[in-house]
C-alpha cells in the first residue's frame, strides 16, 4: 500500500439501508489502516451522525470477530441526507439543508479522508460532498444490484441466497398442497433480486419492473403447468414489478427519505389475482427484511473485504472521488459519477433472462 504523508486520519461511516457484508467492509478497511499508521474514525448512524457529530474511534478490537456479523456496528440511517435533512419543527417535520454541519464535523474531527459505503443515495451525497471540498471515497453496497458502473453490489448474493433458500422451502409445501404460492422480494425498481434468486430457486414464473406483465399470461402459465401434471406453482415477484395495464404498488411514503416512495404489496395483489381467474389455491409470503439480515455469504464477504482494502488503500492515494467498483473478477476504481449517472436495470433480453426462459420460466410476457 502507498500512503501519502498526508492521509492520516479516515472517517467511514455505512449509509442507507443496512446490507449483509458492511462489517467486512469496516474490518477491510480498518486493519490495514491502522497496520499502515493511520487512524479511523467511525461515524455513527450514516450520514446523521455526520451532521450531529456522532463518532467512535476504531481500534483492531473493535473490528475483530465481525466478519461474519450481519448489520453494521455503527450504525445506519436512510434519513440523514445533509442536503434533505429531516428536523422536528412546532410539531412538524421539515426538510432543511445541514451540510455545512456536516463539513464542520469533517474538519472538527481532522478527517483527511471520508470513505462512505453505500447504494445510490449515499453516492449522490458523497458527490456533492465532494464538490464542497470534502475528501470522498466510496464503496458500492445495496442487496438491489442496481448501481451503475460495478458489475456487482456486495449484499446481494447474500439476497439471493435467502430468496433461494425460501423457494426451496416453499417449493415442498407447495407441492404437498398444490397450491401456487407467490413470493415477494425486494430490489426497488430493479429486478436483480427477483431474477437471480428466482433462477436459483427454480421459480416457475419471474415478474420483474424491467419487463411488465400481463395477467393472462401469467394465469396460463399456471394452468399449463397443471396440464403437464405439476399441480403447483411458484411465482418470484420483485416488489416494484407491474402489469401492463397498472402501477408499481406502493406502500406508504416517508418524506424524510430522499426518495419517499415505500414499495410493496405487489404479492397480495398478485396472488389475489391469481385465485380469482384460476381459482387455485393461492398463498404469498413477503420475505422483507430477511434478505437484508444476517450474516453475508461466502462470496460477500470476499467482495466487501477487497472493497474495504480497495478503498482504504485508494484514500491512502489520495484518489478521491472515487468509488471501488467490481469489473469481471478485478477490483477497480470509477469516478463516483459514473456510478449514478442512471440506475443499473435488467436489461429484458440478457443472459440471465434468455437462460430462465430456455428452462421454462416465464417473465409474463
Ligand atoms: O434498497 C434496499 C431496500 O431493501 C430495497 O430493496 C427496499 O425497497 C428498501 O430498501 C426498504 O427500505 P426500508 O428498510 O426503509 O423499509
Amino acid at each position: 500500500m502507498v500512503i501519502s504523508s498526508k492521509v492520516k486520519r479516515i472517517g467511514i461511516l455505512t449509509g442507507g439501508g443496512d446490507c449483509p457484508g458492511l462489517n467486512a467492509v469496516i474490518r477491510g478497511v480498518t486493519k490495514p489502516a491502522q497496520d499502515n499508521g493511520m487512524s479511523v474514525l467511525g461515524i455513527i448512524d450514516g450520514f446523521e451522525g455526520l451532521v450531529e457529530g456522532r463518532a467512535r474511534e476504531l481500534k483492531d478490537d473493535d473490528v475483530s470477530g465481525i466478519l461474519a456479523r450481519g448489520g453494521t456496528i455503527l450504525g445506519s440511517s436512510n434519513k440523514g441526507d445533509p442536503y434533505h435533512y429531516p428536523i422536528l419543527k412546532d410539531g412538524k417535520i421539515e426538510i432543511v439543508d445541514r451540510s455545512q454541519a456536516a463539513i464542520k464535523n469533517y474538519n472538527a474531527w481532522n478527517l483527511d479522508a471520508l470513505i462512505a459505503i453505500g447504494g445510490d443515495g449515499t453516492m449522490h451525497i458523497c458527490k456533492k460532498l465532494g464538490a464542497m471540498g470534502m475528501n470522498m471515497v466510496g464503496v458500492p453496497k445495496t442487496i438491489d444490484n442496481d448501481l451503475e458502473a460495478t458489475d456487482l453490489t456486495f449484499g446481494h448474493d447474500s439476497a439471493v441466497y435467502v430468496v433461494a433458500e425460501a423457494l426451496d422451502r416453499l417449493h415442498t409445501t407447495a407441492s404437498s398442497h398444490h397450491r401456487v404460492i407467490v413470493v415477494e422480494v425486494m430490489g426497488r425498481y430493479a429486478g436483480w433480486i427477483a431474477l437471480n434468486g428466482g433462477l436459483a430457486g427454480g421459480a416457475d414464473i419471474i415478474l420483474i419492473p424491467e419487463i411488465p406483465f400481463s395477467w393472462e399470461k401469467v394465469y396460463d402459465k399456471i394452468l399449463k403447468r397443471e396440464l403437464s401434471g405439476k399441480k403447483f406453482s411458484l411465482v418470484c415477484v420483485a416488489e416494484g414489478a407491474k402489469p401492463l395495464d397498472g402501477e408499481i404498488v406502493v406502500k406508504g411514503q416517508d418524506i424524510k427519505r430522499h426518495d419517499p416512495v415505500q414499495l410493496g404489496g405487489i404479492g397480495e395483489l398478485v396472488a389475489r389475482k391469481i385465485e380469482e381467474n384460476t381459482q387455485r389455491e393461492t398463498r404469498v409470503t413477503v420475505l422483507g427484511h430477511l434478505q437484508r439480515g444476517g450474516s453475508p455469504t461466502p462470496f460477500d464477504r470476499i467482495l466487501s473485504t477487497k472493497f474495504g482494502y480497495f478503498a482504504i488503500d485508494l484514500a491512502a492515494r489520495r484518489k478521491f472521488g472515487r468509488m471501488v467498483a467490481l469489473k469481471g473478477d478485478q477490483i477497480k476504481n470509477v469516478k463516483i459519477e459514473d456510478a449514478i449517472s442512471k440506475q443499473k436495470l435488467v436489461q429484458p433480453n440478457n443472459q440471465a433472462v434468455r437462460t430462465a426462459k430456455a428452462v421454462g420460466i416465464s417473465f409474463g410476457e
